[in-house]
């Protein structure tokens, strides 16, 4: 009997997992909750270091260094699935900010990218020593990351 109940739970949550799935038949669909579900978690990290750096937040050491060290763990996520052909906010106004000008522009995005992952590593570095040293690296990571949105995502809704 208790085994019984295991099993149908574990079918239950396995039905639950597919569902999700099914629920974005779509492999473009997925891969747009994919890049945006990585960008809102860069959001959450940056969030409290720029809090910190501005004085809205006490400096802690060890929380600057934990959230520069998420971002420069993202850095190492190959997100390159999550940006297919054809995922553009002209094909899914509804679901993207995603510009066409990625993919006609491929690979200019490229250079953004890069400067961001520089700014990433370099706030790495520092974050984790002293407020200063954090306020030093922070604004290029936040520079980094407009200058991208700037130029190819629409309409900013964050
Ligand atoms: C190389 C380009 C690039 C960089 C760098 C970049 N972004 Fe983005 N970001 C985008 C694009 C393109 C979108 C639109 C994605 C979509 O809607 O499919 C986006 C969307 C977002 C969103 C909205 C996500 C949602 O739920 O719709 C947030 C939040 C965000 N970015 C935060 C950041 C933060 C914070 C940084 C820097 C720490 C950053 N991004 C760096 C290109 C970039």
């Amino acid at each position: 009997m208790k085994n019984t109940f295991r099993v149908v739970l574990a079918s239950l949550g396995f039905a639950l997992i597919m569902s999700a799935f099914a629920a974005s038949k779509d492999p473009n669909i997925s891969a747009i909750k994919a890049r945006q579900g990585d960008m809102y978690i860069r959001a959450h990290n940056l969030g409290p270091l720029v809090a910190m750096a501005k004085g809205k937040m006490p400096y802690d050491s060890a929380l600057a260094a934990q959230l520069a060290g998420n971002l420069k763990l993202l850095l190492d996520l190959d997100t390159s699935r999550d940006w297919p052909a054809g995922s553009d906010n002209k094909a899914y106004p509804d679901k993207t900010a995603a510009l066409p000008k990625i993919w006609t522009t491929y690979p200019e995005i490229g250079e953004y990218a890069k400067e961001y992952a520089k700014s990433v590593n370099e706030l790495n570095e520092a974050a984790g020593e002293s407020l200063e040293a954090l306020q030093a690296k922070i604004g290029a990571v936040g520079e980094s990351c407009k200058a991208c949105h700037d130029e190819y995502e629409a309409e900013h809704h964050h």
